[in-house]
């Protein structure tokens, strides 16, 4: 099987490549990636020649074309995956996920190629602190930031190109994603940095944001779990029941470096901020048999921020670029 990996030079395509290289080595991966801001490449350098990396853009057709006629399958990461920097400049998350999802669309049709769309839960918008309801396939969309409305929009292309052209695509929606060779500007390697660096962690708002972590390992054998057995033209969500709130989860890292609980700030809130993210993965354990293997949330945050300390020389050249440009977009410590 040939697959064609789309921003697997990111976090979770670079760690989707290594789990596909140790689980199915008979699988020979070509990954495109722009290189853009979020990789250099590095995450993928472990891998040697194992592995082929075309640089270029997945809104240049004639490159996709060419590459997905070579392919028996596309798993689509290729992606402008950061909140805070589409609140500054939504320009190329439109660009990305939107006409390179219609671009990779194009050249799947033309080639009866297979397609698993990779996307996320922020499409359904948020939930209330309090309200003990979680995401499912049917809950309507309704997302807040440009980089959640692109995804949207992405995720209903998708769909239409498998109704109106006979596309043959699976798509998923997963939670956030937790551990190695994730970019610095993300929340949890952000805070493990700057506690290796002496910072305080930088808590937006009150801290009191829900997400539903995941490990990326999880979430990559759930993909391909998809991609053996998901019914062609459905949705699945991802996700493995790890909700906490922002301050918890940075009290349980800075346990991890051996900190005081409470070298944190309250910085800035981010606009729009959605409160609560919360998936319900039944249709996914129970139809297609899947399961996660990273039960213990605080065991694998310490393993991340072992990581992290073993792995300096991959994220130092990101970091003063990464707090220079939360400075320039205007993040200051707020009383609390
Ligand atoms: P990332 O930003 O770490 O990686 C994205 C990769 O895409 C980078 O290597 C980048 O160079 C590449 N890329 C960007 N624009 C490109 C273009 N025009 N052409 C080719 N390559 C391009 O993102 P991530 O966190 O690994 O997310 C990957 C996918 O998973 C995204 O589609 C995202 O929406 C989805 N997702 C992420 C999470 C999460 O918690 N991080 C959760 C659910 C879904
Ligand atoms: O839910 C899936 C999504 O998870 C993915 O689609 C996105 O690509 C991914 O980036 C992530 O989005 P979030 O906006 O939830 O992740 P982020 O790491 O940016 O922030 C997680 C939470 O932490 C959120 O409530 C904002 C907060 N935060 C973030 C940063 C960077 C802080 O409190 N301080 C920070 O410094």
């Amino acid at each position: 099987m040939r697959i064609l990996v789309t921003g697997g030079a990111g976090f979770i395509g670079a760690n989707f490549v290594h789990w596909t290289r140790q689980h199915r080595p008979e699988v020979e991966v070509t990954v495109l990636d722009a290189l853009t801001y979020a990789s250099d490449g590095s995450s993928l350098a472990p891998l040697g020649d194992a592995i082929t990396l075309v640089e270029g853009d997945i809104t240049d057709a004639a490159l996709v074309d060419r590459l997905v006629a070579d392919s028996d399958l596309v798993v689509h990461f290729a992606a402008e995956s950061h909140n805070d920097n589409s609140l500054v400049d939504p320009s190329p998350f439109l660009q990305t996920n939107v006409i390179g999802t219609y671009t990779i669309l194009e050249a799947v049709r033309r080639h009866g190629v297979r397609l698993h769309h990779v996307s996320t839960d922020e499409v359904y918008g948020d939930l209330a602190l309090d309200d003990p309801a979680r995401f499912t396939e049917d809950t309507p969309y309704n997302p807040s930031s440009p980089y959640s409305s692109t995804k949207a929009a992405s995720d209903l292309l998708v769909r239409a190109w498998v109704r109106s052209f006979g596309v043959q695509a699976t798509l998923s929606n997963c939670s956030n994603n937790y551990g190695p060779y994730q970019h610095v500007e993300k929340f949890i390697p952000r805070q493990i940095t700057n506690g290796i660096d002496g910072l305080p962690a930088k808590l937006y708002g009150d801290g009191l944001n829900v997400r539903d972590w995941i490990h990326v390992d999880d979430h990559n054998s759930a993909v391909w779990t998809i991609i053996d057995k998901g019914r062609l033209g459905e949705t699945y969500l991802i996700g493995a029941d790890g909700e906490q709130n922002n301050k918890q989860v940075v009290q349980a890292i800075l346990r991890a470096l051996g900190q005081p609980e409470d070298s944190y700030e309250h910085v800035t809130d981010r606009p729009g901020h959605d409160l609560r993210y919360a998936i319900d993965s039944t249709k996914l354990r129970t139809e297609l048999g899947w399961a996660p293997q990273y039960a213990d949330f605080d065991e694998g945050l310490k393993a991340t921020v072992a990581w992290y300390r073993d792995n300096e020389a991959w994220w130092r050249p990101m970091k003063d670029r990464t707090e220079a440009k939360y400075a320039a977009a205007g993040e200051a410590v707020t009383a609390r």
